[in-house]
């Protein structure tokens, strides 16, 4: 079981790859559609992630997808299952099993993700469809007085529980950790983004060796070390490069085979040149890759607009970004590329 686990983790953080992260909830979704002015249907959210899925930058440059549950169960109109559609790719459906980021009972502005009860059976499920790998996204934001210990304690412990359960179920654990930058709060410093991400991962890593996680059978997904979105604070690429790999280094065992960054709200390019400077980086223990959402997605979707004859052009679209985040990826990628 262990060796599977293992293959499965290399293979998601394969040189020039990394994941797609399509696993908005139908809320999220909402919000996304809402910006290009498409109604939130089942249909039309097959429809947009059917496009993405037969993008030909799926082969080269996406080694997995990570879906929300809806999508494990849709079929395009032509009968072919999305969840086929990722792996006549090439590419490795992943399945977000958490429940959501809920208000963290005597800590106002903390939330504590939920989903444990019915893991394990829900994880069987999902392994029958196809998924071999799982995401969990624990939130931790900085404010006022926060994070507080107990926030941070319990969201570990949460995402420490998940992982185990993963592995016995033959699934590998992203184990997303996200210490967010926007929100109305987000008014923190650079330096304090380090300080709080370094103090989250300790713990998150606390919790995995108690519960027997195999760190080797696992990808992390966490923040870039980046200034608050309403901080009016501005850190160069160089900086920010330098500041993550710092707090990664302390506290990341090398034992992980794979770290596969969230965008968090970063620029398309921002989120491509960040990842390009880390790995311009000689000796790192660990593959550096992108786990995005966001910034893979942004301009296809501004692109399709929720109509069939702009399929192609944000196939396109689509293509370019996560052509241009594989090249970050080997620390390939330059500005000029963009063009
Ligand atoms: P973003 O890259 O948009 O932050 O999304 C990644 C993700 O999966 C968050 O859980």
């Amino acid at each position: 079981m262990m060796s599977i686990l293992h293959d499965i983790a290399a293979s998601m953080v394969t040189a020039g790859q990394g994941i797609l992260a399509a696993d908005e909830s139908t809320g999220t979704i909402k919000k996304r559609f809402d910006s290009i002015q498409v109604e939130c249907t089942p249909a039309n959210r097959c429809d947009y992630r059917e496009m993405l899925f037969r993008s030909e930058a799926m082969k080269d440059a996406i080694s997995g997808v990570i879906l929300f549950e809806e999508t494990l169960d849709q079929t395009a109109p032509d009968g072919a299952r999305l969840v086929d559609l990722i792996s006549a790719a090439g590419s490795i459906p992943g399945i977000k099993v958490d429940k959501g980021a809920k208000p963290l009972a005597g800590h106002p502005g903390e939330t504590v993700t939920e989903g444990l009860d019915g893991l394990r059976e829900r994880l069987a499920l999902y392994h029958d469809k196809g998924a071999r790998f799982a995401k969990w996204r624990a939130v931790i934001a900085i404010g006022d007085g926060r994070p507080s210990w107990n926030a941070i304690k319990t969201n570990a412990h949460a995402l420490a529980r998940y992982a185990a359960l993963c592995q016995e179920a033959g699934i590998v654990p992203i184990v997303e950790p996200e210490v967010t930058m926007d929100g109305p709060d987000a008014s923190h410093d650079i330096d304090q983004c380090a300080d709080v991400s370094r103090r989250v991962l300790n713990t998150v890593f606390r919790e995995l060796h108690d519960a027997r996680v195999d760190l080797e059978g696992i990808i992390l997904k966490p923040n870039m070390v980046v200034p608050g979105q309403q901080s009016g604070q501005r850190a160069s690429v160089g900086e920010i490069a330098e500041k993550t790999l710092a707090c990664l280094r302390a506290e990341v065992p090398a034992a992980v085979p794979g770290i596969a960054f969230l965008s968090g709200g970063q620029s398309d390019l921002e989120a491509t040149a960040h990842l390009n400077a880390m790995n311009a980086s000689a000796d790192l223990p660990w593959a550096l890759t992108f786990s995005y959402g966001r910034a893979l997605q942004a301009a296809a979707l501004k692109t399709w607009c929720g109509k069939a004859e702009n399929r192609i052009a944000a196939q396109t679209a689509f293509a370019h970004r996560a052509r241009m985040n594989g090249l970050a990826a080997c620390g390939k990628w330059s500005e000029s590329l963009e063009a």
